[in-house]
């Protein structure tokens, strides 16, 4: 069990790493959970597999639960959706002093806290992140969101929580294909900042993927650590501590676009391919040895992520996708920051990368290696 404060001033709050939390919500929440009825939005796969531990834990502490069910799937993170959600929260009588719980993935997790960051001008809420990416970044550190017609989570707000609970033991269910997405971002805290867990995940990374107990925990608490020391830094990512949590985000955005957000790619295999890209271009900049390009792309090929954009089969060439980095929120001024290393272990914000120079090694990368 590791618990793990996230400290911010006068919002401070405890991210719980354990098996079994779903069913200890009532305990571990305390007066967080204020009246008899509990509302709580649940993504509908994640209440078919939590749902009964969930009310039944609320039950022996004499609460019920109030449920709205979202549907699975980045459809749900949309202006319609936070209409009923908030209609649903009114209807509920939902006070500024209330924590809504979210128990889902990242999807139920933006969305509810959205709706919480705007109903009543804010009220609480809770996340019990059900999938590995969830737990290790999206429930933590307080960035909220919906989608619109111009791009993925362009309208939000930085909402914290009051309480994350990550239950290891809802990854018992999780499909291997999105406990490895969650796994790119858990690398990704060694690939930017911490060479050690880096190394550790080279070793024991298919032991965290088979859900070995202490491999997962230990997983799960050090990224869900990494990730409060860098919030706590820099909260609304604004002097660049936070953006490097972005490694190899702007890469993967551009082929998530480029495969319509579909299945063909999920998120965290958009962003194990593009931290392999940002390493590698890092190389090709003369800032990271070769060596050190190719070690992040085995220990990424090394648990079953693509790693080889030539692979994707895509039709469009470097200079297509440096189009779909123009509509990256992070644009600044016309120019886009890029996350690049300067070692395992080291990232830093580059602001002066030449974008013809990113199509002419993205053209390199699309033959195949
Ligand atoms: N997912 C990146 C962040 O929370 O800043």
């Amino acid at each position: 069990m590791a618990v793990i404060p996230v400290q911010l001033a006068g919002r401070s709050y405890d991210v719980h790493v354990d098996r079994g939390l779903i069913g200890r919500l009532a305990e571990l929440a305390g007066p967080k959970l204020r009246k008899s009825v509990v509302p709580v939005v649940a993504d509908a796969n994640a209440w078919e597999h939590h749902g009964a531990a969930l009310a039944e834990g609320l039950a022996g502490a004499g609460k019920e639960v109030a449920l709205y069910k979202v549907p699975p799937g980045e459809d749900s993170k949309s202006w319609q959706s936070l209409e009923t959600l908030t209609d649903w929260m009114l209807t509920q009588g939902v006070e500024r002093g209330d924590n809504v719980v979210a128990l889902g993935g990242g999807v139920v997790g933006d969305l509810t806290g959205f709706a919480c960051s705007i109903l009543k001008r804010g009220c609480g809420f809770i996340q019990i992140p059900t999938t590995l990416l969830a737990q290790v970044d999206s429930s933590v550190g307080g960035k909220t969101a919906i989608n619109t017609r111009a791009g993925k989570n362009l309208i939000g707000a930085f909402h914290q929580p009051s309480l994350v609970l990550a239950d290891l033991g809802a990854l018992d269910t999780l499909p291997d294909r999105e406990m490895r997405c969650g796994f790119a971002e858990v690398i990704k805290y060694g690939i930017l900042g911490d060479i050690g867990f880096f190394e550790w995940l080279e070793t024991n990374g298919a032991k965290v993927l088979a859900r070995d107990p202490a491999a997962l925990e230990q997983a799960v608490a050090t990224s869900v650590a990494a990730k409060a020391r860098i919030v706590a830094e820099d909260e609304r990512e604004t002097t660049g501590v936070r953006a490097l949590l972005n490694l190899g985000h702007t890469f993967g955005h551009a082929l998530e676009a480029e495969t319509g957000f579909s299945d063909k790619l999920l998120h965290g295999e958009g962003v194990a391919l593009g931290m392999v890209l940002a390493a590698r271009y890092s190389a090709r900049r003369g800032e990271l040895a070769d060596s050190d390009a190719e070690r992040v792309a085995e220990a990424i090929a090394g648990v079953g992520l693509p790693c080889e954009i030539s692979a994707l089969g895509l039709a469009a060439d470097g200079a297509a996708l440096v189009q779909h980095m123009l509509h990256d929120k992070k644009m600044d001024a016309g120019t886009l920051p890029f996350l690049l290393l300067r070692s395992t272990g080291a990232a830093y914000l580059a602001k002066d990368v030449d974008l013809q120079d990113v199509a002419a090694f993205l053209d390199e990368q699309l033959i195949a290696r």
